[in-house]
């Protein structure tokens, strides 16, 4: 009797031992690997990664059932009780090393707002076959966007916001066909925008400011039904605005200031879904359409700094509210016409 409790006691600990140290030795070898990489001096959120159960460290997650490593969460602006205690936001030095791409499960990678992360964005992350989010906003990184980056078939999330990334916008980027988030913001990416963008059909955020991007938008973004949020502002772009930006379906922020676009605004923009819409600073040129209506909506509608001339468009009292509305620096003149939609102004 006793002997048998002994073999089961024995098996239980075999079992809740396995479940415990479930993190893969080979997984564990690789995270430490990435963690060579990199230096955090205050907060020491890396004092929890020694012992066996890598699952269990800082910022580190693994599949239930597999026990495989899916997640890397590093966050150096966190409400987090560590960043909490220590009253400050993170700083880490380092670079994010190959090693990470040994960790084949990953679904998510969020390295985030550590402002020291310097080095590149390794190429062989495209060979991670299941991953779903890539967020490395507000580091250092200075490397072009991996070529082969149409290869995440599964990516919903990317977000390279706020670094150093340079060079062009790879064409295979148009591959991502679940991608619904892209930010792009704030780097020294230039040459043109993928002619074949949208084919993105998924993408619901295309925000690309801050960079060096020329040339015109393309005209395939024109099939991005669920885009809603599309900020190109502070580039280079030239050509004029396409007239299918105002007919689209969910479209309501829509940023194109600060580049060299030229031509008339379209008459469709003004009638449109969007709510937020800023052309200031380009060289716009021509009378502002007289194509408000009830269906106008904008919180916020800027055009000032451009070459607009004539008079402020009688229509614009049948809109159906103007929040805000800035025409300076232009050659315009009159008034604006009295109406409900300034009533609150
Ligand atoms: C990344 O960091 C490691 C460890 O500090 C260093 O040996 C390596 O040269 C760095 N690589 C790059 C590309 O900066
Ligand atoms: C429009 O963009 C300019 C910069 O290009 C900025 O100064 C201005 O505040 C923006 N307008 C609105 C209403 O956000």
């Amino acid at each position: 009797m006793s002997a048998v409790i002994w073999w089961l006691t024995l098996t239980l600990i075999a079992v809740s031992s396995a479940v415990i140290d479930g993190c893969l030795p080979s997984d564990r070898a690789a995270l430490l690997a990435f963690r060579a990489a990199l230096r955090e001096p205050y907060l020491g959120i890396f004092n929890t990664w020694t012992g066996s159960d890598c699952c269990h460290w800082y910022g580190v997650s693994c599949d239930p059932k597999t026990y495989r490593v899916d997640e890397i969460n590093l966050a150096g602006e966190s409400d987090d009780l560590i960043f909490r205690q220590a009253h400050r936001s993170g700083y880490m030095t380092g670079n994010i090393s190959h090693a990470i791409c040994r960790l084949k499960y990953l679904s998510s990678i969020t390295i985030t707002d550590w402002k020291g992360i310097t080095g590149d964005i390794p190429r062989c992350i495209s060979s991670l076959p299941f991953l779903q989010i890539l967020d490395l906003t507000g580091n250092r990184i200075s490397s072009p966007i991996p070529g082969n980056i149409g290869r995440l078939r599964w990516l919903t999330f990317l977000s390279l916001a706020d670094n150093l990334i340079y060079g062009r916008i790879p064409p295979s980027i148009t591959k991502l066909t679940n991608l619904m988030h892209l930010d792009l913001r704030q780097n020294q990416l230039s040459g043109r925008i993928p002619r074949q963008f949208g084919q993105l059909k998924m993408l619901s955020r295309a925000l690309l400011s801050h960079n060096r991007l020329a040339g015109w938008i393309p005209h395939s973004i024109s099939e991005i039904y669920r885009l809603a949020d599309f900020d190109l502002s502070s580039n280079q772009l030239s050509g004029p605005i396409p007239d299918w930006l105002g007919k689209m379906e969910v479209l309501s922020t829509l940023n194109l200031d600060g580049n060299k676009i030229s031509g008339t605004i379209p008459g469709s923009l003004l009638n449109s879904r969007i709510l937020n819409l800023n052309l200031s600073r380009n060289a716009l040129n021509g009378n502002i359409p007289d194509s408000f209506g009830p269906r106008s909506y904008f919180i916020t509608l800027d055009l000032s700094y451009n070459n607009l001339e004539g008079t402020i468009p009688k229509s614009l009292a049948s809109a159906g509210y103007i929040g805000s509305m800035d025409v300076s620096h232009n050659h315009i003149r009159g008034q604006i016409p009295p109406g409900s939609p300034f009533d609150h102004l």
